[in-house]
């Protein structure tokens, strides 16, 4: 009860791990993949090689990668959910059913993460359409995962703009160290349970607001804020009420998120989503005016999801699959980590503190204390 040893709340800033896989230097704003920059990535991969290069080591000089065909249980699990039903919670759901079906076993492996990569796209896209009374239809094989996933969503080839954007999206999303849903991917994985039951867990710590739920966040406050004449009063009522600007700050980067910077590249392609784009990129001067001046000593800045928002509504698709989307893509880093951590093979079990009452003894024992004597 006297430990004194360090405690970080949320475990900031302790070194719980090692990792082979991203490099993320918060302080200059730079991510790096196994030690090749995101933008070069983005400007020269495909998702295909970077799943490849965070599963094995290596960037093959082609990768293919296809949505996959779903077990028929899968599809009955999914069929069995209400159409009101959260996506992510579906995504989990088919995941959780194709592991048991598949019998994916510890330790994990390149194939089982390329298996279930492939899978999810088709998972999602299954729900998409069985939410609308739509039947699922078979994946294109001769389609990467992006265009795969757009394919099988709306069963009609997507336009290459928008193809190549969610690409980019999932390259860009692809890993990013301990957060908070990879953490969870490690620990179950720590414990000699399946890359499946990994990546469900994964799924559900994804799903909280602060995590993965901010770009459906994003378009909602600046649907709110209406217009930038309007954003600074709306930004800083929202502060003073103590809320949160959705796409701004991050546990790590103190400087400008990479992959903001990334995407923001990838939206300004899209014509389709422009007057939302100069509206966003309008309001983010703003918000990071504001937050400066309410947080001197913090440094909040634009974070990845706020440019999803503007990548995923140029794509055309709804927010209520943003998170599910961007899950698609963390299946590269997480699947990844499965098998890193499998390799050091150390169980994630850390200590807590004990804060509750100091020793003592049930009412009951002490009445009976009193009665002996
Ligand atoms: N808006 C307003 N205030 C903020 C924000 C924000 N976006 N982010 C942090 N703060 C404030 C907090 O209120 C807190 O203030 P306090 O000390 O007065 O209580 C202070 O900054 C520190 O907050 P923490 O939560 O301790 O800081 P951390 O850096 O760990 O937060 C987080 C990271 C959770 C992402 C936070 O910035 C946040 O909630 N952002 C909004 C949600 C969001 O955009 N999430 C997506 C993150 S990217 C990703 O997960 C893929």
């Amino acid at each position: 009860m006297d430990d004194q040893r360090p405690y970080s709340p949320g475990l900031k800033g302790v070194i719980a791990g090692e990792t082979s896989l991203a490099f993320i230097d918060g302080a200059k704003g730079r991510l790096l993949y196994r030690g090749y920059p995101i933008g070069e990535v983005v400007e020269h991969g495909t998702y295909a090689q970077v799943c490849e290069l965070l599963w094995t080591g290596e960037w093959p000089a082609h990768a293919e990668l296809a949505c996959a065909v779903l077990p028929r249980g899968v599809v009955e699990a999914l069929r069995q959910l209400p159409a009101t039903a959260n996506a992510m919670d579906a995504l989990r759901t088919g995941v959780a059913a194709w592991g048991a079906i598949e019998g994916i076993a510890y330790p994990p492996t390149p194939d089982q993460a390329r298996r279930l990569t492939a899978t999810s796209p088709s998972i999602l896209a299954a729900f998409g359409r069985l939410r609308e009374g739509r039947e699922p239809i078979a994946p294109d094989p001769s389609l990467n995962l992006a265009a795969g996933f757009l394919y099988q969503l709306r069963g009609e080839k997507p336009d290459a703009a928008g193809a190549k954007a969610l690409e980019a999206y999932f390259m860009v999303g692809a890993e990013h160290g301990f957060n908070a849903s990879t953490f969870t991917a490690r620990v179950i994985t720590s414990t000699h349970s399946d890359m499946a039951s990994a990546v469900a867990g994964a799924i559900g710590a994804l799903k909280g607001p602060l995590h993965g739920g901010a770009p459906s966040e994003v378009v909602n406050q600046l649907h709110e804020m209406g217009s930038p004449e309007q954003a600074e009063a709306w930004i800083r009522g929202a502060l003073d009420r103590g809320e949160r600007l959705m796409g701004f700050g991050h546990r790590v980067y103190r400087a400008y998120d990479p992959r903001a910077a990334a995407l923001r590249k990838v939206a300004e392609g899209l014509s389709s989503v422009a007057d939302w784009l100069q509206t966003a990129v309008a309001v983010e001067e703003i918000a990071l005016r504001v937050l400066k001046e309410y947080k001197p000593d913090y440094p909040i800045m634009t974070n990845v999801e706020y440019y999803a928002a503007a990548v995923l509504q140029g794509v055309g698709l709804p927010p209520n699959l943003f998170p599910s989307i961007f899950a698609l893509g963390r299946h590269a880093g997480w699947t990844a980590h499965c098998i890193e951590q499998a390799s050091a093979d150390v169980l994630i079990r850390p200590d807590m503190r004990y804060v509750g009452p100091a020793e003592r003894h049930l009412p009951v024992a002490a009445a009976g204390a009193t009665a002996a004597h």
